[in-house]
């Protein structure tokens, strides 16, 4: 059998072959150690030298030629193969594999209750004109409890107990704390800022406190109103808006008298008990009314100090706890609840 005849009866076989196995047997049967070509080869003794060289390349050139061949056609079974995994296994690498085999739909989270909550106190004041100021979470004595009349003998002190920091460069002044009430950020605003000032800042505080209804870090909201001719009307009607919008419609508020260093007059507002609709119940003590703020009309002696003249101006303030509201709007027994990331708790809102 000449060269040419090899190639040919090669290219044919080659043809028809669709798997490695009896392409391996192919490569045997040309190019194994009894194979056709090495027969061929084994021939060449008896040829004249000339003859030998020309054959010789000719020979290697076939040799080449199907080792080439026997590999292509290798690739080709091999991405065969492949493509009918793709197609009986559905892999779908441009979307979830879940999604193509079980076609479900992807589970898809929400925010935290307290951050939706934070996001909706945010919104309801904005659409009131409000700014949305952020303060300070380490805060400075001052404007923590100085700036807005708690000195350091001062008995509410005791309640805000809380963390203080050291300042590493002034290692014996106790200055620096986590701050206790986001009224910190009252004076620090309106040193800044003349009236009008329409401002709500949200945010972390911090205190000693640590039971089912408190926690050591919880968040808080304060207004701030401060213009000409503000009154306890405008602090009444306002917070009577905020809170319907906040809690639903019927919510209404009332106001005690209360006291805080910073107002005069200051003010405790309750709000309508949103669990039994104001009939009176465990988590009122049976008085339809839940505690829920505090507020009052600006000292002038915090104006003053943030350099506003008390005499041309008057504003009001308010604050709360976010986890308070939260709670009692979905009737949550601990606050704990809020932090501990269950899903099966946060699933619910
Ligand atoms: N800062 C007070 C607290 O943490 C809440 C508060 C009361 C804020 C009266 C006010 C206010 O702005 O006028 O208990």
């Amino acid at each position: 059998m000449n060269l040419s005849d090899i190639k040919q009866q090669f290219t044919d076989k080659l043809l028809g072959i669709e798997d490695e196995q009896s392409l391996n047997n192919l490569e045997i049967e040309f190019l194994g150690r009894k194979g056709k070509l090495t027969e061929v080869l084994r021939s060449l003794s008896s040829l004249s030298l000339v003859e030998k060289k020309r054959m010789g390349t000719e020979s290697n050139e076939l040799k080449e030629f199907m080792e080439g061949e026997i590999k292509n056609q290798k690739s080709k079974i091999k991405i065969k193969e492949y493509e009918k995994i793709a197609e009986t296994e559905k892999i779908d690498i441009n979307s979830n594999l879940q999604l193509t085999t079980y076609n479900l739909q992807p589970v898809s989270g929400h925010l935290h209750p307290l951050s939706n909550f934070i996001f909706k106190i945010e919104r309801i004041f904005e659409e009131l004109g409000y700014e949305v100021v952020e303060g300070y979470d380490i805060e400075t004595d001052y404007y923590n409890f100085e700036a807005v009349r708690i000195p350091e003998d001062h008995p509410s002190r005791d309640e805000h107990d809380t963390f203080y920091i050291k300042d590493l460069n002034n290692p014996d002044k106790k200055d620096l704390l986590l701050r206790t009430q986001t009224t910190a950020m009252q004076v620090r605003y309106m040193e800044k800022h003349q009236p009008p000032i329409k401002i709500i800042v949200p945010g972390k505080a911090f205190r000693r406190d640590d039971d089912a209804t408190h926690s050591p870090m919880f968040h808080q909201f304060e207004g701030l109103v401060v213009g000409e001719g503000i009154t306890l009307g405008n602090l009444k009607n306002t917070l009577s808006v905020a809170m319907k919008k906040l809690l639903g419609e019927d919510a209404k508020i009332r106001f005690r008298t209360g006291y805080f260093p910073f107002v005069e007059p200051g003010l405790e507002v309750d709000v309508t008990c949103t669990i039994c609709g104001g009939k009176g119940c465990n988590v009122c003590k049976n008085t339809g009314w839940v505690e829920l703020l505090g507020a009052g009309m600006v000292h002038p002696e915090v104006l003053k100090i943030s350099g506003i003249d008390p005499e041309k101006y008057s504003g009001f303030a308010f604050g709360t706890g976010i986890e308070r509201l939260a709670m009692m709007k979905h009737k949550i027994p601990n606050i704990k609840m809020l932090y501990e990331n269950d899903i099966r708790f946060l699933e619910q809102f």
